[in-house]
């Protein structure tokens, strides 16, 4: 049972999937032009057709299968989506009428969807074709001053289409208005954290009980849930953690700690020497990230080789990867990008992948679940070549010490001002120069290092943190105090787009 997005192109498609699951419904993602197969494959108990950048009334532009519109089953349109169904039902869509951007207050009836919600209700904008004529029989629910039908239902109501988009913050109740539609069409609402994790263990339990499954742990949140999975499942694993001797402070003891603790076969590699011996005079990014992936690989290969036989490698693909690489049909390609901790195609194992249909915070939930220690369960996002891409230049024992503490300080003052869950990432890079500085003793030449942390809902794009400035005052003074080869702090004030999250 799902309900199934059928995404147009709209950059809140995967916002659309994830608020249905906020409120419980199993939502799926697939390709707006998905054949009717495909679709009913997943057994929807509803569709969502999504907004897109094209106009409804082009001819180019992306249709659903027919047999969408005739399925019977209850469907949201918004933006594009709704004037894909008013023009399918006889009414009449005018392209480029409104150019619409931004928040608008929409007037309605207060039935529907919108039954109990505030007159006029703050909606978020974004188009500029309009739905001019109604189909006969439908509905019209709300309007804009700008758009006189900006809210349509069909003749029973189970049919519905938005011109404002409800998914996104910037309307502040849009999840009552997808709550309304989702009650109306009868989905069910159990896609709760613990029916997930009971379904993924016994997913894991179907599969691969009674084989031997490898596992690559980075301590990450991913990679521990999956870890949790197999010890539940009863299956015979082993988790194989490479110590690179590119983590940030106590984070490998924190790992070892936490995953022995819950039942976790796990095998630490102590293999620092190694990582560092193959990033010698390397200064370029990407080679440092082909080093560090090709040491990875050799070490890990070698590892499994004497831990095996295995059958299943166990991989934290995460449903945003699963779309970003095109396989929202079905099939699970990684970025290569994200993978560094990832692996020889050529060990020939069977890839195990039970997170691939879950968000990031799903995982976490999971996680909760499944009692993982809050330190790893929230822990942020942490790059498979670690700090070899924050120290900029050449890595050397030296620099990434002297990053680690720095970071140590970050880190701990954002969770000692309760500011660290409040964003998606925070890190700091040790710069290639040298500034010069003043302490009481007279002028210094030291180091410069730049801190910066994101918000972000998934890592594809983010935008930098507002951290108080008494926070980032204290955090300033902390850093020189500390670690006095430091005599310069900046903080990175650029979103991504344009820079990344990861200075290199
Ligand atoms: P960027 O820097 O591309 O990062 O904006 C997006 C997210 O991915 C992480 N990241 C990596 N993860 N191998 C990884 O496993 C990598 O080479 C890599 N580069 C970036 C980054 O920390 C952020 O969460």
């Amino acid at each position: 049972m799902s309900v199934v997005v059928l995404d147009f192109g709209s950059q809140y498609t995967q916002l659309i999937a994830r608020r249905l699951r906020e409120l419980r419904a199993f939502s799926l993602l697939l390709p707006g032009t998905a054949p009717w197969e495909e679709i009913a494959a997943h057994r929807p108990q509803a569709i969502v057709l999504s907004g897109s950048p094209f106009s409804a009334t082009s001819p180019d532009a992306p249709r659903p299968d027919p047999r969408v519109l005739t399925s019977g089953l209850p469907l949201l349109g918004i933006c594009y989506g709704m004037h894909v169904l008013a023009l399918a039902h006889g009414g009449e869509v005018v392209p480029g009428r409104s150019h619409e951007y931004g928040r608008a207050f929409l007037s309605h009836r207060g039935d529907g969807v919108l039954a109990g919600l505030p007159q006029p209700l703050e909606v978020w904008m974004s188009h500029g074709d309009a739905v001019a004529d109604a189909p006969p029989g439908w509905e019209v629910l709300g309007s804009t001053p700008e758009c006189p039908i900006a809210a349509l239902a069909s003749p029973d109501g189970r049919t519905v289409g938005l011109q404002f988009h409800p998914e996104v913050t910037h309307t502040p109740r849009g999840s009552e208005v997808l709550a309304a539609f989702l009650d109306r069409a009868g989905v069910s609402r159990t896609w709760t954290p613990e029916n997930v994790a009971e379904g993924l263990v016994d997913e894991v339990r179907s599969r691969a009980l009674g084989s031997r499954v490898l596992l690559a742990a980075s301590g990450g949140v991913d990679s521990s849930v999956l870890a949790l999975l197999l010890v539940r499942a009863g299956v015979d694993h082993a988790a194989l953690f490479v110590d690179s001797g590119l983590l940030r402070e106590g984070e490998r003891e924190e790992v070892e700690g936490a995953l022995r603790a819950l039942g976790v076969s796990l095998h630490v590699v102590e293999a620092a020497d190694r990582f560092l011996r193959a990033l010698r005079g390397i200064r370029d990014p990407e080679e440092k990230r082909r080093a560090i992936g090709a040491t990875f690989i050799e070490v890990f290969r070698e590892r499994a080789v004497a831990l095996g036989p295995f059958r299943f490698l166990a991989q934290g693909t995460l449903y945003p990867d699963v779309i970003e690489s095109g396989g929202v049909a079905g099939s699970a390609t990684i970025k290569s990008h994200h993978n560094v901790g990832g692996l020889p195609a050529d060990l020939g194992f069977e890839l195990l992948e039970p997170l691939r249909l879950l968000f990031k915070d799903e995982v976490r939930e999971v996680g909760r679940v499944l009692g993982l220690p809050e330190g790893i369960r929230l822990r942020h996002p942490f790059p498979g070549p670690g700090l070899a891409v924050r120290v900029l230049g050449e890595v050397t024992p030296e620099a990434l010490a002297l990053l680690r503490r720095v970071d140590r300080e970050f880190v701990s003052a954002l969770r000692e001002e309760g500011l660290y869950g409040k964003v998606w990432q925070a890190l700091a890079v040790l710069l290639p120069v040298r500034t010069v500085g003043v302490t009481g003793d007279g002028r210094r030449y030291g180091h410069v290092v730049a801190l910066r942390a994101v918000t972000s809902l998934d890592g594809m794009t983010a935008d930098w943190a507002r951290l108080p400035p008494e926070f980032l005052d204290r955090v300033a003074s902390r850093i020189t105090r500390r670690v006095p080869e430091v005599t310069r702090v900046v903080y990175d004030i650029t979103g991504k787009p344009p820079a990344t999250i990861e200075w290199e």
